[in-house]
């Protein structure tokens, strides 16, 4: 079950799979907190990713009656230089994908604002992380990993004690994301991004991976110590962080737990 590093791996057949499980994770901490009369905090992610949890959240809504309205949702990151409407501005994919699709109310789906004078961002960035703060701290962070390694976008080098902050984007990163713009040179240079220090922060973490492109990257942050070059590697001092992987991205991890978790997987 564990990778040499202190991180859970769980391999499952396909991310689908994977989605279901920590979809249901969240249902359960989701009506936990609403059986307590409180509020269960979020931590989510953009990208493809977690596009099939979204999907599956959306039809545990709908066909299931979870309710969100007890959430409060605070994502990662937003590109620097766009309006929250702009087609590729990470409001508008959560919107597309899980906010609109739900009973979230909008003023608890919180993102980082990418359109701010740059006298804003300082106080821009402290006022999101005081809101975290006052909303009790993150219950479940949601996270994807970048080829560079990184979670958010704090890119190789960032600190682990990083908060949040305008950050430039790796050549990698805006090199992965060129689809989506038209091409490299129009991906946004730089974003607000949580922090490594205020990820790291949220009392429960899930990383997921899918596919072959995620292989490497994964086996340097969980296979190998803890290194600022690859800041998701961090996850391996938190005290209750899981990596969820489908087996493509599995496929070059060394720990030798992690293999037999494998096994045990592909048996049933
Ligand atoms: C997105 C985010 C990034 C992505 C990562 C993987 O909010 O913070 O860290 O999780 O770049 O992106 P995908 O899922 O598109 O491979």
């Amino acid at each position: 079950m564990l990778c040499s590093g202190a991180v859970r791996c769980q391999i499952f057949p396909s991310p689908e799979s994977a989605c279901r499980a920590i979809a249901l994770e969240m249902k359960a901490l989701v009506e936990r907190r609403a059986a307590e009369g409180r509020m269960a905090v979020l931590g989510l992610a953009t990208g493809r990713t977690p596009l099939p949890l979204y999907r599956e959240l959306v039809r545990l809504h709908r066909e299931e009656g979870l309710s969100f309205s007890n959430v409060v949702a605070f994502n990662l990151d937003e590109y620097f230089g766009l309006l929250p409407s702009h087609p590729r501005s990470y409001r508008t994919f959560m919107r597309e994908h899980l906010f609109d699709h739900i009973d979230i109310r909008p003023e608890n789906a919180h993102i980082p604002s990418g359109n701010l004078d740059p006298g804003d961002i300082g106080p821009h960035c402290r006022a999101y992380e005081a809101l975290i703060e006052a909303c009790g701290g993150i219950d479940l962070q949601i996270l994807g990993i970048g080829r560079t390694g990184h979670i958010g976008f704090n890119e190789p080098g960032a600190g682990r004690g990083s908060r949040t902050s305008l950050v430039r984007l790796d050549h990698m990163t805006r090199t992965d994301a060129a689809g989506d713009f038209g091409g490299a040179d129009r991906v946004p240079s730089h974003a607000i991004t949580m922090g490594c220090g205020t990820i790291l922060e949220a009392r429960r973490i899930i990383l997921m991976a899918w596919g072959a492109a995620k292989a490497g990257i994964v086996s340097e942050a969980f296979d190998n110590p803890v290194a600022d070059e690859v800041p998701a590697s961090y996850l391996q001092e938190h005290p209750d962080a899981s990596v969820y992987l489908d087996k493509a991205a599995a496929a070059d991890l060394r720990g030798h737990l992690c293999v037999e978790e494998k096994q045990h997987v592909l048996k049933d």
